[in-house]
């Protein structure tokens, strides 16, 4: 018996978000470059999001580039910007036979052009996919998108298009890159690092959090269902009791 068939699909989450981590590790024991550590990363890709698509998941994020990976040695950064482009091209297609549409967060202005035009071409090629959405974490990170909301509204403020008391949480995430998506039910972060390295720090508020020992270019569709399986056998209580939830 397959791990999906324990799975309750009535009670999937609607979103998983995912710190893909440990690739420069995975490479270390296998004696290659970290870079060879990241394309081995791309078939793990492949294999979560055909995963999620099976469970009728309908949003999964995945971190990618945070705005601190700029920090990175510039061959790796190069390299991995590369990857990206290459890696997007070569996936449009099968985006589009598995009704994928692709999205991303972050500063996008920041990007290399082939890496932005690659984005925006394949955003308009799956525009209209409406299975799943796969959404790129790119150059992002929760403090750039939280000051960019802040911005945002105080402009409006200041605009007079609303006063300072009617800001609360619905108008505040308006502001957010993705206004319209659910926040994610499940966060779930590879290689053992139990932190959030600056990832969605505000739609994680309530999110059950998954850490796994496993290396990313490992992680498999078995390991996304035992996380969901993981997920499904805890009680979200909301600030309730567990008496309340059962009445
Ligand atoms: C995650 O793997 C991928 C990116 C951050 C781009 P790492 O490159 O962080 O791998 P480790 O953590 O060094 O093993
Ligand atoms: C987080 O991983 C960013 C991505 C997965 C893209 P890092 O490997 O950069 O995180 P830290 O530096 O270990 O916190
Ligand atoms: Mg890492």
């Amino acid at each position: 018996m397959s791990l999906i068939d324990k799975i309750n699909l009535e009670k999937c989450p609607q979103h998983i978000a995912i710190i893909m981590d440990g690739n420069g590790r995975w490479a270390k024991q296998q004696g290659e470059v970290r870079l060879f550590g990241h394309s081995s990363g791309v078939e793990a890709v492949r294999d979560v999001l055909k995963a999620c698509v099976d469970l009728g998941v309908k949003h999964l994020t995945l971190y990618a580039f945070s705005t601190e990976n700029w920090n990175r040695p510039k061959e790796e950064v190069d390299g991995l910007m590369n990857l990206m482009v290459e890696t997007i091209a070569n996936e449009v297609s099968e985006l589009n036979e598995n009704d994928v549409r692709l999205r991303s967060i972050g500063d996008e202005s920041k990007l290399p052009d082939a890496c932005k035009n690659e984005l925006h071409r394949a955003q308009v090629a799956t525009s209209e996919n409406k299975s799943i959405d796969l959404i790129l974490a790119l150059n992002y990170s929760a403090r750039w998108e939280i000051i960019n909301a802040v911005r945002n509204i105080a402009k409006r403020v200041e605009e007079g298009d609303i006063v300072a008391n009617e800001v609360n949480e619905s108008k505040f995430e308006q502001e957010l890159a993705m206004p319209e998506i659910p926040d994610p039910e499940l966060l779930i972060r590879t290689s053992g690092e139990y932190r959030l390295s600056n990832f969605l720090l505000w739609q994680i508020a309530y999110a059950e959090l998954y850490f796994t020992e496993k290396l990313w270019p490992d992680f498999t569709r078995e390991d996304l269902f035992r996380a969901v399986l993981d997920y499904q056998n805890r009680e979200r209580r909301f600030g309730k009791v567990s008496e309340q939830l059962t009445e």
